[in-house]
């Protein structure tokens, strides 16, 4: 699988005569080699070759996972020495000194500066390759995206008890993320919003020390990582009674986000989608209180290509995945916003999620 994939990237190579392709540690090293590693103060690079061919400049502390792809060509150093010395023995193995492919927006200056002393100047930016070749999930992403989802579902059931009038958001995180964890969660890909009431007009109101109370709206939205892939759900729910504004408002997004999932098919673009969402809470008079994008890509990473925007004229086609989050947000009122997984197939598209989405009043 891993073979396969760097197959393609070492095509795209070709076609653009770059010399080697530069990784820093993250989600694309992962998607091209299977090794999980994270960026951190000591300095990893990962080297494609043209020919193909895996080097690494590591610290010997990650030494023994390096070595299970690419045995016997890494440069490493200890904590003690630094990497310079490493650098140097590199930039005498180096080969051709070309054009090098890197990741613009991972690569920080340190990195960069590593690469340019081994004898790579000529970086130009590979993202939008990369980008492109995540976007189309293969069957056994879409699979682990499934049980990803599987676990916020289950962890949202488990947790809806504890959510009631005294209960303090930064506990209902707490118990969100105990229960996806214990169902085989490697982390959060990202803070655990739990914004209640007034809180829930900031469209990332992470978890906080408010107290729920009755009347209020909660937005719960949170996320679980299997195997390396994301799920990414929000439902908002009702604690006692709420505001007849709040109950039309939760119909409106509700809506918009059905409706917006019913239009997903091979052929329509990202803008498309947007819009069908948009349209519909502009037509009904909060035009101006959905303030975000309509949703965004996700796989290895919670936030990746394709983004539901009204700018993107990407044509959807099947085994893209993305996230459908329509919102409206009154300020000092409330906030809502139901978020959903869908994945582009041939006949339309499939919903990784079916968590009710009518209002839930606790
Ligand atoms: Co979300
Ligand atoms: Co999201």
């Amino acid at each position: 699988m891993f073979q396969k994939r760097r197959e393609n990237l070492l095509s795209l190579m070709k076609e653009r005569e770059m010399d080697a392709v530069v990784f820093v540690p993250g989600s694309n090293l992962y998607y091209f080699t299977g090794l999980k590693l994270k960026q951190s103060e000591r300095l990893t690079l990962a080297i494609l070759a043209r020919d193909g061919k895996l080097t690494f400049l590591a610290p010997q502390v990650e030494l023994s996972k390096v070595e299970t792809v690419a045995n016997k060509s890494t440069f490493w150093y200890t904590d003690e020495e630094g990497p310079a010395n490493a650098i140097s023995q590199l930039k005498e193995h180096a080969g051709s000194l070309g054009i090098v492919g890197v990741e613009f927006g991972y690569m920080r200056v340190m990195e960069q500066k590593a690469a340019e002393a081994i004898g790579y100047e000529n970086l130009v930016d590979l993202s939008h390759c990369i980008n492109e070749l995540r976007m189309q999930k293969e069957a056994n992403e879409i699979e682990l995206m499934k049980k990803a989802v599987q676990i916020v579902e289950e962890s949202l059931e488990a947790t809806l008890d504890y959510i009631k009038p005294g209960a303090v958001e930064i506990e209902i995180a707490a118990q969100l993320e105990y229960e996806m964890r214990r169902r085989g969660s490697e982390g959060t890909p990202f803070g655990t919003i739990v914004a209640s009431g007034y809180r829930g007009a900031l469209p990332h109101g992470r978890a906080a020390d408010k107290k729920i109370e009755s009347g209020d709206l909660i937005v719960l939205d949170f996320g679980s990582i299997y195997k390396g892939y994301v799920a990414d759900i929000t439902r908002t729910v009702a604690v006692g009674e709420i505001s007849d504004e709040l109950k039309k408002v939760y119909e409106i997004v509700k809506k918009a986000n059905e409706t917006a999932i019913e239009a997903v098919k091979p052929g329509v673009t990202a803008h498309d989608i947007d819009e069908t969402a948009r349209s519909i809470i502009r037509e009904a008079g909060f035009g101006q209180y959905f303030t975000h994008r309509l949703g965004h890509g996700l796989g290895l990473s919670a936030h990746e290509d394709p983004y539901m925007m009204q700018q993107n004229n990407l044509v959807l086609k099947s085994g893209m995945a993305f996230t459908i989050e329509p919102g409206i947000y009154l300020k000092d009122k409330g906030g809502v916003r139901i978020e959903d997984n869908i994945i582009v197939t041939e006949e339309g598209h499939l919903n990784l999620m079916s968590y009710t989405k009518d209002l839930i009043v606790l």
